[in-house]
């Protein structure tokens, strides 16, 4: 076990290398507003490659298009550049995430962000660690002390519910980040910089390895309706294990239509003109 997380934290540090390198260059569009740079397409091949030379008989399901051997016992869930919006505009939240499945459940998994030269990696029972230093979640004990964060996917925005949750977490919480990396989002709620993270339209690529360092790190992965994480159902809720019941709860009168802060309560945009 211990090889496959050294081996993946090697590629992790090369593929960052790569990255790194490609900053700055122009984008293309993948769909509306979904972008992909030379620098996602350069880091996949660089990752792949290593991947089949050390470990030839494990699958590999990689986000531009790599794919091997799918029926493989040991499966590699790949994002080669996490975060390709922020990277694209030189936003500095970006990352590699690479994690390893036995038939389907997370072994091992890493967050690598290279501009922040931060290594989150964990193994399953072996914990959390940043920077080869233990890491643990936070203690906030409710929603009203918690930091937390989400993400829009940029594909079927007209799809995405996630403003109903947002909306209401915004106003009861100590505030709602949206950074724009999903796996930066887990690796935060690892280490106890977020108290939770959630979003709808995931990909496996996406959770992985995150969602592994935050088990790991003592917090608390599950569906949105406390069900058991299924890492290809596209959503997840991940936290500190301590706000995980209230979180659930809200998130089911949400599902009910049952606000506590109403949307419609809002005042109209023309409000904020005219007060003194
Ligand atoms: C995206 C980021 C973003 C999340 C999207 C993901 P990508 O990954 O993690 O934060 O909101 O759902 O698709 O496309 O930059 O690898
Ligand atoms: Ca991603
Ligand atoms: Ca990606």
């Amino acid at each position: 076990m211990e090889n496959y997380l050294d081996a993946a934290i090697a590629i992790a540090r090369e593929a960052g290398q790569v990255l790194m390198a490609h900053r700055g260059v122009d984008f293309e569009l993948k769909g509306d507003y979904d972008l992909v740079t030379a620098a996602d397409r350069a880091s996949e091949q660089l990752i792949i490659k290593r991947l089949r030379e050390r470990f030839p008989s494990h699958g590999i399901v990689a986000e531009e298009g790599g794919r091997a051997e799918m029926d493989a016992e040991l499966r590699w869930y790949v994002d080669p550049l996490d975060g390709t919006t922020n990277f694209a505009h030189g936003f500095p939240m970006w990352n590699v995430t690479l994690a390893l499945a036995r038939r389907g459940e997370v072994i091992a998994g890493l967050v690598y962000d290279p501009l922040n030269r931060e290594l989150f990696a964990a193994e399953r029972g072996a914990g959390a660690r940043l920077n080869g230093a233990p890491m643990h979640v936070s203690k906030a004990k409710t929603i009203n002390d918690s930091l937390l964060s989400t993400g829009f996917p940029s594909r079927k925005r007209h799809q995405n519910v996630n403003i109903h949750f947002y909306y209401q977490l915004a106003m009861l919480s100590h505030g709602v980040r949206r950074g724009g990396s999903a796996a930066i989002d887990l690796a935060y709620v690892a280490c106890g910089r977020l108290d939770a993270f959630w979003e709808f339209g995931l990909n496996p690529w996406d959770m992985a390895a995150g969602t592994l360092l935050v088990e790991e790190a003592g917090g608390r992965v599950s569906g949105m309706r406390d069900e058991a994480l299924d890492l290809h159902g596209r959503y997840v809720l991940a936290d500190n294990a301590l706000v995980h019941d209230e979180l659930i709860e809200l998130f089911s009168e949400i599902f009910a239509g049952r606000y506590r802060h109403d949307m419609p309560g809002l005042p109209a945009p023309e409000w904020e003109m005219h007060r003194g």
